[in-house]
């Protein structure tokens, strides 16, 4: 059976990432995690005190930066490397998230971003997740998923995650953080977060990730029938 591309587009921490990880597993597909990029680009910044508002320092320090998405067969997962660096672990801190929406926004970090993603995808076979994915990263996707949850459990459930690996942290701080990237995310000039026209809503609010896997397995069995 040919294989498709598909994208998962939406909000902060509805379960993109869970989503496109269990579809990628299933259909023996490249999972491909697109937010990594944009934070591993921001770790770069901060640690190279890059001023995100000189365009000409933004191009120097791209010209820097080597990403690249390396399976680890102990945890089963592909994980984000800078400069082969490993910092999978070090990008999810909010530390990264309360920059990254800037960073994000910037034309020439997109440029640099999409071009990259777009080569992953050439064979496809592949799950990405993002928030521009099915609108310009693969606009002709075969399925497009576009992922939303209410903020309050989309708050409560990146808590819970941020909580395990430092508990000072607050659900005031997670849900600011949140609102702040959705906000940013979504006025952009560059690739706002949109739905794609062509793009079925999965609102998992009340849904497990089981649940939600079995729905996406059914839209995508379904398009591959009908070829
Ligand atoms: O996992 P979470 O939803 O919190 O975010 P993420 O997917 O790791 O993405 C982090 C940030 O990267 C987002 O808030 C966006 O600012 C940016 N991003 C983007 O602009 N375009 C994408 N395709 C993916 C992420
Ligand atoms: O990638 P994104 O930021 O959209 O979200 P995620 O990292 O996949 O999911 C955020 C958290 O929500 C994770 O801890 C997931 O296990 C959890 N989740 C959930 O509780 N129920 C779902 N239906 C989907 C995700």
């Amino acid at each position: 059976m040919n294989k498709i591309v598909v994208t998962i587009d939406g909000w902060s921490s509805c379960g993109k990432s869970t989503l496109a990880k269990q579809l990628a597993k299933k259909l023996n597909y490249v999972y491909v995690d697109s937010g990594a990029m944009y934070r591993a680009i921001t770790l770069y910044f901060i640690r190279n005190s890059v001023d995100i508002t000189d365009i000409k320092e933004v191009e120097a320090a791209l010209a820097e930066i080597n990403l690249e998405f390396r399976f680890n067969e102990v945890s089963q997962s592909s994980e984000m490397y800078l400069n082969e660096e490993n910092v999978e672990y070090v990008i999810r801190d909010l530390v990264i998230a309360e920059k990254v929406s800037d960073v994000a926004a910037i034309k020439e970090v997109r440029t640099f971003a999409v071009a990259a993603q777009q080569k992953m995808g050439t064979k496809k076979g592949i799950v990405m997740d993002g928030r521009d994915i099915g609108t310009v990263v693969f606009p002709k996707a075969e399925m497009k998923i576009f992922m939303t949850a209410d903020n309050a459990v989309r708050v409560e459930r990146r808590f819970k995650e941020l909580y395990a690996k430092n508990p000072n942290i607050t659900i005031e701080e997670v849900k600011n953080n949140l609102e702040m990237r959705d906000y940013i995310d979504s006025h952009r000039e560059v690739s706002p977060l949109r739905q794609a026209k062509d793009a079925v809503v999965l609102d998992n609010t009340n849904l497990t990730p089981d649940e939600q896997l079995k729905l996406a397995l059914g839209w995508i069995k379904a398009i591959k029938e009908k070829g």
